[in-house]
């Protein structure tokens, strides 16, 4: 096989061989997949893959060509693999594979990455191909654990609260229905309004209650005190007897953002500081909020390790993804900005929440 316009023009369906449309060729449409493509003969070699295939398994260009498929699957399951590719050439059809199965691809460094593959087979004239269409899952299966953890956080969340009603609201509740019995019963005006008196507090109590379990759904001190303190005071307690120097330095942003982009805002450098404190290695911690134009900009910076930004992807952590899930949830952006030994900021870019115009 002499190159991809061979196979792209040769072994396509008839319904595909007709001209491409003026200006466009198929081997373009190829190279633009956001899928990994991998042409692979009968004897399992490779024979086309295109730019996304490289990207995914980590070749150089050209370097799949001529190797065998198995090199792509994990070492452990390439036997297996080799045994399945060739039952399936006795049988081929256009299938998903593994359905059902979680499949993994390898890297050209060795590590491994979820993926799922598609099949089908091609060519004409006694030459027999398979296409294998490979996406690549990674994202995917992170939100989706990303999801079953958000989740699992309401449902504690929910079991909190529910305790707390049953326990607190509902007992203090049942005290004051007794009382309330015995005040309607009693005709002794002094122990009357004595019984008044009780009830009331009671209700008091009840009322408190209510209260502090609303207040538990989100850190007290952010409706208190603003973003700017609560941060502050986390971060006191947080790097309590640690030698690391941190600083915050902030401009009075509690009244430019919306409720939810305060709590994404804490969130957020709560993250950042609990990743320099257990990855960083780091002797500082700067904390910059600042208002420019109409953005509020939060860094979290420190002088640690650093690491490769594009690499963390891979990794199984949760929390990258999750700041960024959070900060796109209200309108704003993150950013990571690190090199390995060369410490890292990460970016919270919030528009500001601009109030509506009042009148008078
Ligand atoms: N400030 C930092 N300095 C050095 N490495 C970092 C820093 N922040 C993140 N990393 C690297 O990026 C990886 C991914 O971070 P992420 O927060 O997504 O996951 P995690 O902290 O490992 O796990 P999780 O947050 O789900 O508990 C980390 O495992 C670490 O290798
Ligand atoms: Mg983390």
């Amino acid at each position: 096989v002499a190159g991809a316009s061979h196979f792209l023009t040769h072994d396509l369906p008839d319904q595909l061989e007709r001209e491409a449309p003026e200006g466009l060729d198929y081997r373009s449409v190829f190279e633009a997949a956001a899928d990994g493509i991998l042409v692979v003969s009968t004897d399992g070699r490779i024979v086309e893959a295109n730019a996304e295939s490289y990207r995914q398994f980590g070749y150089e260009d050209g370097e799949l060509i001529g190797r065998s498929i198995e090199i792509l699957v994990p070492e452990r399951l390439a036997d297996g693999h080799e045994r399945m590719r060739e039952a399936y050439h006795s049988g081929p059809r256009a299938r998903a594979m593994g359905i059902g199965m979680e499949l993994r691809g390898r890297r050209n460094d060795g590590s491994e990455f979820p993926v799922e593959i598609s099949l089908s087979p091609q060519g004409r004239n006694g030459t027999a191909y398979v296409v294998c269409v490979v996406r690549d899952m990674t994202e995917r299966m992170k939100l989706r654990h990303l999801g079953l953890a958000a989740i699992k956080g309401a449902e504690r969340e929910r079991h909190r609260i529910a305790q707390e009603l049953h326990d607190d609201t509902a007992q203090l509740l049942s005290a004051v229905i007794l009382r309330l019995k015995l005040l309607v019963d009693e005709e002794d005006t002094a122990r009357r309004s004595e019984a008044g008196r009780d009830l009331r507090e009671q209700i008091r109590d009840a009322a408190e209650s209510v209260r502090r379990i609303a207040r538990g759904l989100r850190p007290p001190a952010l409706e208190d005190a603003g973003v700017v303190t609560a941060l502050r005071g986390h971060a006191r307690a947080f790097f309590e007897g640690s030698d690391l120097v941190w600083e915050i330095h902030a401009d009075g942003v509690d009244n430019l953002l919306g409720e939810d982009q305060k709590l994404v805002l804490y969130r957020v450098v709560q993250e950042a500081m609990s990743n320099v404190v257990r990855h960083a290695r780091a002797s500082r911690l700067t904390v910059l909020i600042r208002l420019v134009d109409s953005l509020v900009v939060t860094s979290v910076s420190d002088d640690g390790c650093g690491f490769v930004v594009e690499a963390a992807g891979n990794g199984p952590g949760l929390g990258l993804l999750g700041m960024r899930e959070r900060a796109a949830g209200v309108g704003g952006r993150i950013e990571y900005l690190s090199n390995a030994g060369e410490g890292c900021t990460v970016v919270l870019t919030l528009p500001v929440n601009i109030p509506e115009p009042t009148n008078g």
